[in-house]
């Protein structure tokens, strides 16, 4: 069937190189749900305008059910010929309510005001699913850091021991940018919820169809200000790759140090059987491939984000067909993350912590200096001062080989005057962790707290 919704100004069809480039249908069927509702309410506004009789919606819409009943059933799929999701649905359509009634439907709109208006349907569905595979991860942190209560680690900087931290601190650590990439989505919803239904190609309609209408009909509170605008701009698809892209990044942050706490030399953690996997040569080997893969989706997820900026940059108003190129980037974005984070969350709800392992590496590497410093400071001593004389007692257990809690009272007060016995209370890690008990600091106290404020951030998004 000849089924191009463009022949009358052309003495023969598109070359067999031309139809292959041109078509999208391999990715943009996925919108067909989309736009047939886009129709139904289309439909509508041709009738409200007077462009459809009472009989004529009817029909209408009993076709679109059965195209629609159709397509989910697999009964209808797209053929070559059809250039896109919308040439097939309208093939489609045609077949079910014939020529006369099938051909009025397509009044007053452009492929561009459907397409730019489906991509945002069809993300503001998958945001909402992305969203929701987010807070159950970050709930697995939260029930983590709820679960390990009490476990000290060595809090790194530069990968290097640095100070004393609790592990669900450390968790939770996490468990914050991934509510920001969730209200990030919220927030870009807001943008995307604007319809470009009614737009036309580019100009609006002259038929006396209302754009408000339409998107009230399709979920959106209000239509587009400019049709130009709305019909050109995909700075919507591309905040969207960013929030996915952003996300991958954090995935990837919790996977490096996930696959690093699994590791003979760290040993923090032992990844369950049913989240990692074996070698096929060596019997011994239990894998990290969750994490690696999440971390090898990050770079995919960037590629997503910045091809697609690259295919945005310099185009002139207002449709061009490079924003064709605009879906397999979003699309892709949301199937990796889709696919990730169920099996993501799986893989943190069921890390087991090895508590004495940390505990027993948290003091170690001087990461108690710092609180030398404090105390010093506490007792008046220029931080400046203080300073030197926590990096001398740390110079001295390096040429003894022992660890700050082993100097004796005559080390210290070697090293100071300030150093007095007292300074033992600081030289131990519960020590050192109370003391931090700031908004925001790793006391057992506050961290509880933040675990509640945690809690209460998931239960309001
Ligand atoms: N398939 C196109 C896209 O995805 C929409 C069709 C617009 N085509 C056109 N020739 N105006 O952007």
């Amino acid at each position: 069937p000849v089924t191009r919704l463009w022949g009358g100004r052309f003495a023969g069809g598109p070359s067999e190189a031309l139809a292959a480039l041109s078509d999208s249908t391999s990715f943009d069927w996925r919108l067909a749900r989309h736009d047939i509702a886009g129709s139904r309410a289309h439909a509508r506004v041709l009738h409200a305008a007077g462009l459809l009789t009472d009989e004529e919606l009817q029909g209408t819409l009993d076709g679109l059910d059965r195209l629609e009943a159709d397509v989910a059933s697999g009964a209808f799929t797209p053929v070559p010929e059809d250039e896109d999701v919308h040439t097939a649905l309208e093939r489609g359509f045609i077949e079910r309510v014939g020529p006369e009634l099938g051909g009025r439907l397509r009044a007053g709109r452009s492929r561009n005001d459907q397409i730019a208006t489906l991509v945002r349907m069809y993300l503001r569905e998958q945001a909402r699913a992305i969203a929701g595979e987010l807070l159950d991860l970050v709930g697995a942190l939260a029930d983590q850091a709820e679960a390990n209560m009490g476990v000290p680690m060595p809090g790194r900087t530069h990968l290097q021991h640095a100070q004393p931290v609790l592990l669900s601190h450390h968790l939770l650590a996490h468990a914050w940018p991934l509510l920001r990439d969730v209200e990030r989505l919220a927030d870009w919803d807001r943008r995307a919820a604007v319809s470009p239904y009614g737009s036309g190609a580019l100009a609006g309609s002259s038929l006396g169809l209302d754009p408000e209408a339409v998107a009230a009909d399709l979920g959106f509170p209000a239509a587009a200000e400019n049709s130009i605008d709305a019909t050109a701009s995909r700075d919507v698809a591309a905040e969207f790759a960013f929030a996915a892209a952003m996300t991958g990044v954090d995935l990837s942050r919790i996977s490096e140090e996930v696959i690093l706490w699994a590791t003979k030399e760290f040993s923090f953690a032992i990844l369950d059987d049913a989240y990692s996997t074996g070698s096929s040569i060596m019997p011994q080997k239990k894998n990290p491939d969750i994490a690696e893969l999440a971390r090898g989706k990050s770079g995919r997820l960037i590629g997503d984000l910045t091809g697609l900026l690259g295919t945005l940059k310099g185009l002139p108003l207002a449709y061009n067909r490079d924003l064709q190129e605009d879906k397999e980037p979003v699309f892709d974005a949301a199937d990796t993350l889709l696919l990730l984070l169920p099996a993501f969350t799986g893989m943190v709800a069921t890390l087991e912590f090895d508590g004495e392992r940390m505990a027993e590496l948290a003091p170690q590497g001087f990461s108690l200096a710092t609180d030398i410093a404090e105390w010093l400071v506490r007792q008046r001593v220029p931080f400046r001062e203080a300073h030197e004389i926590a990096g001398a007692c740390v110079r001295l257990c390096e040429e003894r080989g022992v660890d700050l809690p082993d100097l004796g009272d005559e080390d210290f007060a070697s090293v100071s005057e300030h150093l007095t016995p007292q300074v033992r209370e600081v030289l131990t890690v519960q020590g050192a962790m109370a003391s931090r008990a700031g908004k925001g600091g790793t006391a057992p106290v506050r961290v509880r707290e933040q675990l509640a404020r945690v809690r209460e951030t998931v239960e309001g998004l």
